[in-house]
């Protein structure tokens, strides 16, 4: 077989490719019992979808006729129908035009349409209806529109992520209906370059695993006892000083202004929102090193004027930077305070903080000072989160034994910590965020989100380690209805999820649970 014919054989090269990986780099994977062939039936998505109905007729096959029709454009849409062509085209070489269209786009299109009453689709959701005739997404905001064309993606075999092109018998998506929302609002997870920097390409790398995944905030930890992460043109000595460094000693890094504004336009193309934080009042000795004025011994000093007067600084400039509504403000970990000087530091920061126009979050700990209902508390240990409760402020779970990304799978995996718990990917994936903890019931929950804390992870190959597969099994649990999970089901479709990563360049762990 020549290399021409070997490559029109995708499953073939996807199973040669496979079988080197675990020979080069994992342990032998138990033998995958046999599934649907990919692109067959039943789908294998994830998140999965809300309600999914298969219909009996032949699926819809992409050729060198299909296109991509916009109904009730707008830019936003015809930039949104660019990145599913865009996408069609790479590995199929079909032309894959984009066209606006009066109603009804006929035979072999793939129709986007932004609809203004969108029943019951919200914020995130869409309606995906596939025939052997057409494909028609429709949702009630852009943001559904993009989660559908994932869906999409995730319909079409996994060659479609090929870079180059792939030859194919057909390209087929099953004849379906798919009325899809999410459980929860908040989606997100968090990268740590404050331990160790990533540059902007590695955040952008990230961001579209979790675009991919229908996350839909990434959370920045921008400073740490370790380094300063952003430019703040009022107090350059932040960055002058305090972005030299990183966790081991290495040079450290930050990013511009114009930098941030990049990521921020990054994720935004990908309705992913940017969630900045500064920590304060602890984990600031970055801070501190550069302004040693407003240093106390392991905080900002705070019962100083000069301390509010760079948090002011600070938070205005990133406010400025940052079209998403809240500001994080750290607050966890500290020592050194009375409860009542933690207390008025917190109230102070969540003055500055709505004073630009933002909303603030915080660790849990900030529950300890009288915060508003508008301010969300982020739970990562459980000793204080339900304080919040009284205030009438929202959660964010992200427990760190079933969420921390920074935790090892097992003991011997290479990265990672081990402090909280060691998480394999069923444990990320079982679990329910409306019974995790006493008191606390589904109302009281935006979301969760699954944070990658920097201290073991120096590049993105390393964060994609710890994030793969269990970002995926997270973005699950936050995406889709507690009763339509189970697990044996979820091992089966994150498996199908693996010949895409091989394509992506995803660096993953090949968990023995999963019959890869
Ligand atoms: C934390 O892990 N200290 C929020």
């Amino acid at each position: 077989m020549s290399a021409r014919e070997l490559w029109s054989h995708p499953k073939l090269v996807i199973a040669i490719v496979g079988a080197l990986l675990a020979l080069g780099c994992n342990p032998p994977a138990p033998a995958p019992p046999p599934g649907p062939q990919s692109g067959a039936l039943p789908p294998r998505i994830i998140p999965l979808p809300a309600s999914l109905s298969l219909a009996s007729g032949p699926p819809f096959k992409l050729t060198k006729e299909t296109r991509v029709a916009l109904v009730g454009a707008n830019p936003e849409v015809a930039a949104i129908g660019e990145t599913l062509a865009a996408l069609l085209r790479r590995a199929t070489d079909f032309p894959i035009p984009v066209s606006a269209s009066s109603d009804g786009s006929g035979s072999g299109s793939v129709e986007l349409r932004l609809v203004s009453d969108p029943a019951s689709l919200g914020e995130d959701g869409y309606r995906l209806t596939v025939t052997s005739d057409s494909v028609r997404l429709v949702a009630g905001t852009p943001a559904g529109l993009f989660r559908g064309i994932q869906t999409i993606r995730q319909l079409l075999p996994a060659d479609i992520e090929s870079e180059i092109g792939v030859e194919r018998g057909d390209w087929a998506m099953p004849a379906l209906t798919i009325v899809d929302r999410p459980r929860f609002a908040w989606r997100g997870s968090m990268l740590d370059p404050a331990r160790h920097f990533l540059t902007v390409k590695e955040v952008e790398q990230y961001i579209d695993l979790m675009a991919l995944y229908k996350l839909n905030v990434l959370h920045l930890h921008l400073s740490d006892d370790q380094g300063w992460r952003i430019q703040i043109n009022s107090r350059p000595k932040l960055t002058a000083v305090g972005s030299l460094s990183q966790v081991g000693g290495g040079p450290g890094g930050f990013y511009t202004q114009q930098d941030y504004q990049d990521i921020v336009r990054y994720a935004q193309a990908r309705y992913i929102t940017i969630v900045p934080e500064i920590e304060m009042p602890g984990h600031s000795r970055a801070a501190t090193t550069a302004y040693p004025e407003v240093a106390c011994t392991s905080t900002f000093c705070v019962d100083k004027e000069d301390t509010y007067a760079l948090l002011d600084d600070v938070v205005r400039e990133i406010s400025a930077l940052t079209p998403g509504t809240y500001i994080h403000i750290g607050g966890d970990e500290v020592e050194g305070l009375t409860p009542e000087q933690y207390a008025r530091f917190v109230e102070r920061a969540q003055t500055i903080v709505n004073k630009y126009g933002k909303l603030m979050i915080g660790w849990e700990e900030i529950a300890k000072a009288h915060i508003k209902p508008t301010t969300i508390v982020q739970q990562w240990k459980s000793d204080s989160v339900t304080a919040a409760l009284q205030y009438g402020s929202k959660i964010i779970l992200s427990p760190s034994d079933k969420a921390y990304l920074d935790m090892k799978y097992t003991a011997t995996t290479e990265l990672g910590l081990t402090w909280a718990a060691l998480i394999e990917v069923n444990t990320a994936y079982n679990w329910d965020p409306a019974v995790y903890m006493p008191g606390v019931t589904e109302q009281n929950v935006v979301g969760i989100e699954a944070p990658i804390w920097g201290e073991t992870v120096r590049n993105i190959t390393a964060v994609e380690f710890q994030a793969m597969p269990r970002l995926a099994a997270l973005a699950e649990v936050a995406w889709t209805p507690q009763t339509s999970r189970e697990w044996q089901g979820f091992r089966s479709r994150l498996a199908a999820q693996a010949p895409r990563w091989h394509y992506l360049g995803v660096n993953y762990y090949r968990s023995p649970l999963i019959p890869w």
